[in-house]
């Protein structure tokens, strides 16, 4: 029996939804999705209202999503045009730098639309046309959210590429995606450490497959001295500040592409997930707005990056939709120390907080004072989002940072979701630690064991979805089988979510992560596919085999077992450089934790490895190996057993 924590009745009697109304539209949401989701869809301003609410079909034979398929809209519109009269002069975005020394900025919703503005005439200058793709190359900066919507307000479809990853990931994404544009700054600041992002999109342009790419404009953020290749490079401010400050919107249809953001699969490359525009930017905004209880005076903080998707549901377009007010922070959590979140939260005056469990307990791990030297009186609500969180790592969140006042929201969902699918609703959901709880409007899991079989009551399975939402990713970019076979043929008739869950005698969903060869390094996906890749580019590898193993911090950790060139050395050196050349090829985020020589990998009759002996051995549990009869040379496992990091 796992403890419960109520819904606090002054909570409940302000918020947006309370439990009847929680129940009430979530019987109609999924009774009649098109009356729900055709009034939902008035929270935008559309140029063509939509007649055509949901026409969707996940029947392999005639498959295709498409919401509000006759409307027409635009999201810099809705994000910025739409506030200006009410809203003109409130705060768009509050800008917190990397150091607490430097000053924070307010940008409010008439300068942004003007910055927005003149960045697309800028775009539209420079050859960029609807549908072209843009890629954003950018630190967390104003600039970054103004980049997209500049596209957005173009109609071209912006490509964010997280700032810590390296140029062959950076060249990966552009190539695939065609950009034919990229925004960047010289450097990045983080913790007081420089990135050197022009410096790493030089490199990329240097790999093949990028010659799509005729433009660079360059933020200068830092001042550091970077190489310009004229003519392809361009200051951002000399190009885009002598623009006029108003801009014609492209009229875009619902279903035309806002966004492509690149994600870790099980398998091959990175996958280019496809958003669209009506369905996406309305799941965006009405899920910020129910989940966080949105108000007008809110000042909202999400922790993530925009290289993230979380970035860009909920630091950009959910929070813009909505006339909010949200927070850009270009720093990191323990810089200049560990109470910076906090400081952060009292000088802005903080309502809802948005972080992962990552962060959590990596501040939890520094007790209590760093917290506490911090008012933090201006919170009322706290969300957790990226993987699971821990019961104690919740408890603290409640407990510590939000004094026992603040209700917690564990959010659910994922980049090809587009917005939060299982998340309490704060006022109308009892919460349990560690749980998501239950489903958003028009949201139907389900679970089902590995043979697709429908499993009913308290229960563990593979979570899927049974119908559609509006903010459901609409293809992988240039290869829409893709889509279908990853998504769509596991089980089909549903949409499969690659997680683990359980489902308790409440109807409570609590996620236990991912049944597939993806790893969630602290909140971020990594394909081991995409590791074991980077690791045999090197000349002295044969073969490597990576899996997840649970780190205490970063709720997985990246294993890597790797087999040596016949005649190659094993040494500390060796190991030193292939990690360090995963960092290179992919970025720091990919990073093995332990790396362990594998004369031999563990593969049955046929050459397939088997993966389960070694996540096993990483997570330090020899004595669950199963059955290894069906191994071509059961003796491997017995050195890699006795050579393990645990041992
Ligand atoms: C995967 C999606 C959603 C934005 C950030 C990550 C895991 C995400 C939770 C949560 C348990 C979670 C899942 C999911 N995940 N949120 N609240 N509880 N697990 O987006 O990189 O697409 O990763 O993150 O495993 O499938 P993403």
């Amino acid at each position: 029996m796992s403890d419960i924590y109520p819904v606090k009745p002054g909570f409940a009697e302000r918020a947006r939804i309370d439990k009847a109304a929680y129940e009430r539209d979530y019987a109609a949401s999924v009774k009649d999705p098109e009356a729900f989701w055709g009034k939902a869809a008035e929270r935008l301003d559309w140029y063509r209202k939509p007649t055509v609410i949901k026409d969707v079909s996940y029947d392999l034979a005639d498959f295709h999503i498409r919401w509000f398929g006759d409307g027409e809209l635009n999201a810099s519109v809705n994000c910025l045009d739409r506030h200006l009269d009410a809203r003109g002069d409130k705060t768009a975005l509050i800008f917190e730098p990397d150091s607490p020394d430097s000053p924070a900025r307010h940008v409010s919703y008439r300068e942004l639309h003007e910055r927005v503005c003149k960045l697309a005439n800028a775009l539209r200058e420079l050859g960029v046309q609807k549908g072209d793709r843009v890629t954003i190359y950018l630190p967390m900066i104003v600039e970054a959210a103004v980049a997209m919507l500049a596209c957005a307000r173009i109609g071209a479809v912006h490509m964010v590429v997280f700032g810590g990853f390296a140029p062959n990931s950076i060249a990966d994404r552009v190539g695939d995606c065609g950009a034919r544009l990229i925004i960047t700054a010289d450097e990045g600041l983080r913790g007081g450490r420089k990135v050197p992002l022009k410096a790493n999109v030089d490199a990329a342009l240097k790999l093949p497959g990028t010659n799509t790419v005729e433009t660079v404009l360059v933020v200068r953020h830092t001042g550091g001295a970077v190489d310009m290749q004229m003519p392809r490079d361009r200051w951002y401010d000399a190009v885009v500040d002598p623009q006029p400050a108003a801009c014609e919107p492209e009229r875009m249809n619902a279903e035309d592409p806002l966004f492509i953001l690149y994600t870790s699969g099980s398998t091959g490359k990175p996958k280019g997930v496809l958003h669209t525009t009506g369905g996406y930017l309305l799941f965006a905004a009405y899920t910020h707005e129910a989940v966080f209880d949105l108000r007008e005076d809110d000042v909202y903080w999400c922790t993530a990056d925009v290289g993230w998707v979380t970035g860009h549901s909920y630091i950009v377009y959910g929070p813009l939709a909505n006339g909010a007010t949200s927070l850009i922070f270009e720093g990191v959590p323990n810089y200049p120390d560990f109470s910076r979140f906090w400081n952060v939260i009292d000088r802005h005056q903080v309502t809802i907080f948005y972080t992962a469990p990552t962060a959590i307990r990596a501040l939890m791990r520094e007790g209590e004072a760093p917290v506490k030297q911090a008012s933090r009186a201006s919170l009322r609500l706290l969300g957790s989002v990226g993987e699971p969180i821990n019961p104690e790592a919740w408890r603290w969140y409640y407990d510590v940072v939000g004094d026992g006042r603040c209700p917690v929201v564990d959010t659910w969902w994922q980049t090809e979701t587009g917005g939060i699918l299982i998340s309490p609703l704060p006022g109308a959901v009892d919460l349990k630690p560690g749980s998501a709880t239950l489903p958003f409007f028009g949201v139907q899991p389900a679970l089902v064991d590995a043979e697709g079989k429908r499993l009913e009551g308290a229960t563990e399975g593979n979570l899927v979805l049974l119908d559609s939402w509006p903010g459901q990713m609409r293809t992988v970019y240039g290869d829409h089988q893709r889509f279908i076979d990853t998504y769509f043929k596991t089980y089909p008739g549903t949409y499969f979510t690659g997680d683990g869950c359980r489902r308790d005698e409440d109807g409570y969903y609590w996620i236990t992560g991912r049944v597939d060869d993806v790893i969630n390094v602290s909140g971020h996906r990594i394909g081991t596919a995409e590791v074991e890749s980077a690791l045999v580019l090197h000349p002295k590898v044969a073969e490597a085999a990576v899996v997840g193993f649970p780190h205490d911090i970063k709720g997985q950790g990246i294993y890597a077992y790797v087999t040596l060139v016949a005649g190659e050395v094993e040494s500390d050196e060796l190991l030193k450089e292939l990690v360090a050349h995963v960092r290179k090829e992919i970025g720091p985020i990919a990073s093995p934790d332990f790396l362990q020589w594998a004369p031999g990998l563990p593969k049955t009759r046929s050459g397939k490895i088997m993966r389960r002996i070694l996540r096993k051995i990483a997570e330090n549990a020899p004595d669950q190996l199963g059955d290894t009869s069906t191994l071509a040379d059961p003796s491997v496992v017995d050195s890699l057993v006795k050579n393990r990091h645990g041992a």
